[in-house]
């Protein structure tokens, strides 16, 4: 099987990284505003007062996204800028923005994918103890529900939180993201737990009082072991390290992934965090483990793993040369075969990916272009891997480039740029590279040309 017609092609973004207009028309602070009001945390201390300017450039980036074909993207709601404390008061402006964003999608025949948390968490709730406090996941409930009252008449496909691992451990354990936290491994699982039990209620909410049929996932963060060969034992130590090896911390898969697919925590990690365990109250798998609909995932990278003697897991380091992002990142095209193929193995649900892409040196070259090959080169690769899992009865129904347009990249500034658009910052002017003339080809095939 190839892309199946319905394939979702799209690109995403997230809310504090495009938006802007952080002090405009009753918006709160995120955790985001006042981290990057520290000095020395973000490269250069850039932070996302302006950023993509996308709150007023919003009708230029979708006739963007339109040219470029795409029939689908992922957009992130800032959660301060409809709640300004995080719960009680709701700011219609800040609502009102979403409420025409998708009006302009649905207009332009993209279907929006609504994810209600992207990092950008309210710094009223930081300052009651953020995901620490009990409440949390309460509040959470309350917000999605103010969210899916307004939209869910036009939305129908949801995604609570993005990537939990990533703002639960480099938000509040490693402290380089915001909010900025050092934390023992106790309040870290305490707070994973709660970021878990804020998902399981926002799905009961959304399918509660969605005004129609909608399909609701969530996003971890994918990290992927490739085989280092396709025999057997490298193909299972691949599996056991991309599931059950517990290192140093909660950076791991199964952490996330299993209480929500299959309703409990993975005993070795339970085993490793000992008396660090979370308080699990009775219900709380249930809440968390609620029904969904597809399996968001993103994917950027992967390890390769070889099966020992004994055949625990090792990992190979790329050979001297291998192809690197700005990011630091390997390229690895076969993290989009590996990973959709592991995951849907094991927890059965159809896969979208929700991110994928790589940060670039881009910049305008003297005909007025940017050409970005080395994205064109990275996309077909990758592409080309995901369509062989798609061959071998892996149900994909998406993919999401990241990202629609350069924006903020969390603590490494604006120095890197991931998109399919250029922004040119000081004059806010947008540069279609051309890869996004070769995605619109791609999108225009369904795939067939990869
Ligand atoms: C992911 C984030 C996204 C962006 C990309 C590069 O971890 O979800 O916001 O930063 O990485």
């Amino acid at each position: 099987m190839s892309f199946p017609k319905d394939f979702f092609w799209g690109a995403a973004t997230s809310s504090y990284q495009i938006e802007g207009a952080y002090n405009i028309e009753g918006r709160g602070q995120s955790v985001w505003d006042t981290f990057c009001n520290k000095k020395n945390v973000v490269w250069n201390n850039q932070n996302g007062n302006t950023a993509c300017s996308h709150y007023y450039q919003y009708k230029d980036d979708v006739s963007s996204m339109k040219n470029i074909g795409l029939n689908s993207y992922r957009l992130s709601i800032s959660w301060p800028r409809v709640i300004p404390e995080g719960i009680g008061k709701v700011n219609q402006k800040g609502l009102d923005f979403y409420d025409k964003l998708v009006d302009e999608l649905i207009d332009s025949g993209i279907e929006p994918f609504i994810t209600l948390f992207h990092w950008d968490y309210p710094y009223e709730l930081y300052a009651k103890g953020g995901w620490l406090n009990n409440d949390s996941p309460e509040w959470f409930f309350e917000y999605t529900k103010v969210i899916v009252d307004k939209l869910s008449d036009r939305v129908r496909n949801w995604i609570t939180l993005n990537e939990p691992r990533c703002f639960v451990i480099s938000g509040h354990e490693k402290g380089v993201h915001a909010p900025g936290d050092k934390l023992e491994l106790k309040n870290i699982s305490t707070i994973a737990h709660n970021a878990l039990l804020a998902h399981g209620k926002a799905v009961q909410i959304i399918r509660s009082r969605s005004k129609q049929k909608c399909k609701i996932g969530f996003a971890p963060v994918g990290t992927v072991s490739v085989p280092a060969t396709e025999s057997k034992e490298d193909i299972k130590a691949a599996r056991l390290f991309m599931f059950d090896t517990y290192e140093n911390d909660l950076w791991h898969n199964s952490w996330w992934m299993d209480p929500v697919y299959l309703g409990k925590y993975p005993e070795n990690g339970l085993e490793f965090l000992k008396d660090n365990s979370p308080a699990i109250k009775e219900g709380d798998m249930e809440t968390i483990s609620q029904p969904l609909d597809f399996f968001g995932i993103t994917i950027y990278q992967a390890k390769k793993v070889k099966a020992d003697e004994q055949g625990n897991p090792v990992v190979v380091p790329f050979e001297d040369g291998r192809e690197i992002t700005l990011m630091n990142w390997f390229v690895e095209p076969e993290c989009l075969y590996w990973g959709p193929k592991f995951f849907y193995e094991r927890y059965k649900t159809p896969i979208i990916i929700a991110e994928n892409g790589m940060s670039n040196i881009d910049w305008v070259s003297t005909d007025g272009k940017v050409h970005d090959p080395q994205r064109i080169n990275f996309l077909t690769r990758h592409l080309k891997e995901l369509k062989r899992a798609l061959e071998d009865n892996v149900d994909v129904s998406g993919y999401f480039h990241w990202s629609l347009m350069d924006n903020f990249e969390w603590a490494e500034g604006y120095k890197q740029r991931f998109g399919l658009i250029y922004i040119d910052y000081p004059s806010q002017k947008r540069i279609l590279k051309d890869s996004a003339y070769w995605y619109k080809e791609v999108i225009k095939t369904n795939g067939n040309m990869i």
